[in-house]
């Protein structure tokens, strides 16, 4: 069966990224011997500002039924407004797709500096699964009075049953498939702040209970507020096996899961929908890095790190765990997970990861 990928690399340093991600996949693909195309796109800054065209209902159905899985480089423009891009591809892709799981691996790999003192890749090896389709995110609010001294905004933040069951459904599997393969101790932490969000929180609470009592009795359940979890995340990363974390709480935790796993250089995620016939997208959590962009400096393994995923969870699990494995042996290699500071270059990295395979 051919693995059909749409292949969006997006702004600045994503395109970049994306070709290094490509090469490991010819690479891969023949020494597992599996069949793959891709199709790129160039949904983006570039083809807004030339033509106002971001994605439509169209485009989603196309990635939908003609794909089985994308692959994202980086999204954000520095000539396009904050939130057109993020809020018109990102979260429309998230939410047109129902991506409802967002998977970021908290991974610190060997010879990766850590900002922690005298914690190595023993210490930070955990997942957290973001909650993608709700919360903060939905766009439900609205302003009064705008523009006036009287002005009024409001966001408010959802939570269904619906939404956050089968989240924490996704969340107790995989910790217990982790825990099956000797990957995880069938810990599973919930995180959110029902000291004072006392509606959702408390929805999300209960139904932990009630789902991993009633059916996970293997997992062992554990609670933690936001705040606490963010000195926990520092003071005792290796506490943790597996996160399950509403929206906004998971978009602020994963980056600073980033940073302990040694920088947005290394950090990849998965935007999944894990219901049969989902389409899933994968992408290193750092932006677009307008900065870098062009020079052949910024670090591609995040990005390589999300075709691993792509690979791992689209039916190729041996060339997916494979390609982390590159990983870790390149990781020892670079001199920092900065851009311009790898000692190589994007490309050379990505010829690294090769050799590695
Ligand atoms: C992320 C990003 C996005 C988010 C932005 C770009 C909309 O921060 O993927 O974590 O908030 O989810
Ligand atoms: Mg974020």
């Amino acid at each position: 069966m051919t693995l059909k990928i749409a292949v969006l690399p997006g702004d600045g340093t994503g395109p970049e990224v994306v070709a290094e991600s490509l090469k490991v996949l010819e690479a891969i693909a023949s020494l597992e011997a599996f069949g793959y195309e891709t199709t790129s796109f160039d949904f983006g800054g570039d083809r807004y500002l030339a033509s106002n065209h971001i994605i439509d209902d169209n485009d989603i159905a196309t990635l939908r039924d003609d794909f089985d899985t994308i692959l994202l480089g980086a999204v954000g423009h520095p000539d396009v407004p904050p939130g057109v891009l993020e809020k018109g591809l990102l979260l429309r892709l998230r939410f047109a797709l129902d991506q409802y799981i967002n998977l970021r691996p908290v991974k610190l790999y060997p010879g990766v500096e850590c900002p922690l003192k005298d914690k190595g890749p023993g210490d930070i090896d955990f997942d957290v699964i973001r909650e993608n389709t709700e919360d903060l995110y939905c766009g439900a609010g609205g302003f009064l009075r705008k523009g006036t001294p009287q002005e009024v905004a409001t966001q408010e933040m959802i939570a269904t049953r619906f939404g956050v069951e089968r989240c924490l459904r996704y969340a107790f599997d995989l910790c217990r498939r982790k825990k099956a393969n000797g990957k995880g101790r069938g810990q599973l932490t919930l995180v959110h702040k029902t000291n004072v969000l006392t509606f959702a929180a408390d929805l999300w609470f209960r139904a932990f209970e009630e789902i991993g009592d009633r059916d996970y009795a293997d997992i062992k359940r554990d609670y933690n507020h936001i705040d606490a979890a963010c000195m926990w995340f520092v003071k005792n990363p290796e506490f943790y096996d597996t996160v399950v974390v509403p929206n906004m709480f998971g978009d602020i935790i994963t980056d600073l899961g980033a940073m302990i796993q040694g920088g947005m250089g290394i950090a990849s995620g998965g935007n999944i929908n894990p219901d049969p016939g989902g389409t899933s997208m994968y992408e290193p959590i750092g932006g677009s890095a307008p900065k870098y962009t062009g020079q052949g400096v910024i670090n591609p393994l995040a990005c390589i790190g999300a075709l691993a995923m792509l690979l791992q969870n689209s039916g190729q699990v041996a060339a997916g765990d494979r390609v982390e494995n590159a990983i870790r042996k390149v990781t020892p290699q670079l001199k920092s997970m900065s851009a311009g500071k790898m000692g190589h270059s994007t490309s050379g990295v990505g010829d690294l990861v090769v050799a590695a395979l």
